[in-house]
């Protein structure tokens, strides 16, 4: 999306400028699926969480733009210390990964001394710092799964730790009472109207929605997981339950298929917030540098490092 008066020249314009910076600095730019078009357009990956963490580390550039939020962009720089990783704007975080701190989640560790701790991805250093082994959405059942202990204190996402809890209920999961506020906005009213606007349409959501919600769904999953997900289903019609930005490539890879949202406040702020112009001059100015300090790398590193074994 863009602004009307930001005229298609002007767009060109600043990707052809954005392609040169690229270019004079060898920096790759990766997107996460929620950016605006206009920069999943040029960026050179566009994935979910955990793809985006897994190909900045495989990919020979020592520059990453990383056009996302704050906990995504901190992810890779651990996992890839001898790289730059820029974030094109410094404020765009995450409200989730805030809702739990380092301080909180030791208190909780002391009340259950038996159980793991995972912690969603969407998560500060300092937190995964503080816990056994991190986790996607694209891969917290497998995580949980995995784990030795029976009870497992899952944190900050409540909704997908519920989710995965109804898929494992092999293991006692402690919820954190955190969620994201973007995907707490859809209600069950809102996709039942949308479904009654579009009866030949499936329905597919995002973890982090409500449990109502997820109930309407047919599939639920990761960003990466429902754009597989529209490419293989013989639907010709979906309504998305989660940020529109994801659209751009639903229609891309599939032109034949209709999307819809469910609601018009799906906007996840944070992730809008970058432009081609903020990407320009982060190229340009070489900024904003991630750099998570190094008594918290250590040990947050080892939470990402296990989840990649766990799942390859
Ligand atoms: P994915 O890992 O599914 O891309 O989700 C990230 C996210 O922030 C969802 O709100
Ligand atoms: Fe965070 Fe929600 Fe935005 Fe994802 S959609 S980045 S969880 S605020």
């Amino acid at each position: 999306m863009i602004r009307p008066e930001f005229d298609a020249k002007y767009k060109e314009h600043l990707q052809r400028k954005i392609k040169e910076l690229k270019k004079s600095c060898g920096a790759l730019l990766v997107a996460h699926n929620y950016q605006r078009d206009e920069i999943q357009e040029i960026a050179d990956i566009v994935g979910d969480s955990y793809a985006l963490a897994r190909d900045v580390k495989l990919a020979p550039e020592k520059t990453i733009v990383f056009c996302g939020v704050k906990f995504m962009a901190e992810s890779a720089a651990m996992l890839s210390p001898e790289k730059t990783i820029l974030l094109p704007v410094e404020e765009a975080g995450c409200p989730l990964a805030d809702m739990a701190t380092a301080d909180k989640l030791r208190k909780k560790r002391e009340q259950y001394p038996e159980a793991a701790v995972v912690c969603y991805v969407n998560s500060t250093a300092a937190v995964k710092a503080e816990s056994d082994i991190c986790c996607t959405s694209s891969n917290a059942i497998q995580v949980v799964k995995s784990m030795k202990e029976d009870k497992i204190i899952f944190v900050p996402d409540k909704n997908l730790g519920r989710y995965v809890r109804e898929h494992v209920p092999e293991k006692e999961l402690i919820l954190w009472d955190g969620y994201c506020v973007v995907h707490m906005r859809l209600t069950r009213e809102e996709v039942i109207t949308t479904k009654q606007l579009y009866p030949g349409a499936e329905f597919i959501a995002h973890p982090e929605c409500r449990r109502e919600v997820l109930e309407e769904a047919t599939y639920v999953g990761s960003t990466a997981g429902m754009l597989k997900y529209v490419g293989e289903s013989p639907s010709e019609e979906f309504i998305v339950g989660t940020e529109p930005g994801i659209i751009y490539r639903m229609k891309r890879n599939n032109p034949e298929k209709k999307f819809y949202i469910p609601t018009d406040q799906f906007i996840c702020a944070n992730m809008k917030l970058t432009t081609l112009g903020w990407v320009a001059r982060s190229l340009e100015k070489q900024i904003y540098k991630i750099e998570v300090p190094e008594n918290v790398v250590k040990k947050a590193r080892r939470t990402l490092e296990r989840m990649i074994e766990v799942v390859k």
